[in-house]
């Protein structure tokens, strides 16, 4: 009898764990991480259900890749249009993800009127129509968004000092400052970051943007957080990373990894992804969700791809050739990248040391 009830026994613990096993569903990024993951999308990508389906499956945060710059919002002098980040707002709600702002204050993509018109201000009615424009939109999507990026890419690309743009040129050395002052104003809570690219690979620019960290604190000029874009290649320095979120850390600041694509093609010799770039690039993402994973909670804020698919990014463009830099193929099915997303959330693994 008790021979008979031990069979019994052990034939149960199988079945339940062979169901269990069937019936456990794939992990999700969204519910694998502790914090944030991100996507960038364009809200009329939503309309296509797999697409939809895969962003509100897989993330618990969003950023317009587009929609929220000011050529999209920013309709004429003190006229705004917040449709598209509207529509990309409900996606949102609907499916319990945060949103992030991207972005207010930039050099590029601005409206062709403004385009037009901006050298012809003087510096007065400039920060008048920026600082308009700044609380309008931030007071828009109070509540709505938790974050924003204030200023994008205001340090010069070679990373000294600030970029020669025409805010720079006309508002002088501190509007950096005064836009996160405008912002934090229309918005006492939501959280304010700088975001640049080129921080890891540039000393010089991470050194000029932990100085002006660091001017900033000692004035009281809020900054809560800093983006580090990510639009990296398979030589990136998992030292110089490890370096710059130890700074960013011992100023008590939030990383976001906000716009994180690796390219695998960057001289464009490639006509299809490889079997080793790909797993490269799933080791690469690894080693970098790992360190982190290790920040502590507090700073870590969240994690970004700079779009959906392969074949969506906007590096195919931008550098001319296909780079394969994301975590879905053209497809929607998931590539090594995103198991490396996994693998570096595991702390323990071996194989990344
Ligand atoms: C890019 C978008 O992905 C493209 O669709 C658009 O044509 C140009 O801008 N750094 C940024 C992002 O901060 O806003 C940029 O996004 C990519 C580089």
């Amino acid at each position: 009898m008790q021979f008979f009830s031990f069979f019994l026994s052990l034939g149960l613990l199988l079945t339940v764990i062979i169901s269990n096993g069937l019936d456990s569903p794939e992990p999700r990024l969204r519910e694998s991480a502790d914090f944030p993951v991100g996507v960038a999308i364009n809200p009329k990508r939503l309309a296509q259900t797999d697409y939809a389906q895969v962003v509100g499956r897989e993330f618990s945060s969003i950023t317009a890749e587009n929609v929220m710059k000011p050529q999209y919002i920013w309709a004429a002098e003190r006229q705004y249009d917040f449709s598209l980040g509207d529509s990309l707002l409900e996606f949102a709600q609907a499916h319990n993800q945060q949103v992030h702002g991207h972005t207010l204050a930039w050099h590029l993509m601005q409206p062709d009127w403004l385009e037009n018109t901006i050298d012809s201000y003087d510096s007065a009615t400039l920060e008048n129509l920026l600082r308009d424009y700044i609380q309008a939109t931030v007071k828009h999507y109070r509540g709505k968004v938790v974050s924003w990026d204030v200023v994008n890419e205001a340090v010069s690309s070679g990373g000294k000092g600030w970029r020669n743009s025409v805010y720079h040129q006309k508002l002088g050395d501190d509007y950096v400052a005064r836009c996160h002052q405008y912002a934090r104003e229309a918005d006492p809570d939501v959280l304010l970051f700088y975001n640049d690219y080129d921080v890891i690979a540039s000393s010089e620019k991470l050194a000029t943007i932990l100085a002006m960290v660091d001017d900033f604190q000692s004035r009281n000029i809020p900054i809560d957080g800093i983006g580090l874009q990510m639009h990296i290649r398979l030589d990136f320095s998992l030292d110089k990373f490890q370096y710059a979120l130890d700074e960013i850390v011992k100023r008590n600041l939030k990383v976001h990894l906000s716009e994180v694509d690796i390219r695998t093609n960057p001289d464009g010799e490639l006509s299809t992804l490889t079997e080793e770039a790909a797993q490269q690039q799933q080791e690469l993402l690894a080693a970098i969700v790992q360190r982190y994973q290790q920040l502590p909670a507090e700073n870590k804020f969240a994690i970004t791809f700079w779009g959906l698919r392969d074949n969506e990014s906007w590096l195919t463009k931008h550098t001319g050739h296909p780079q394969w830099p994301l975590l879905f193929n053209e497809n929607f099915s998931k590539k090594p990248m995103y198991q490396g997303f996994l693998d570096g959330l595991d702390a323990n693994q071996t194989q990344l040391d």
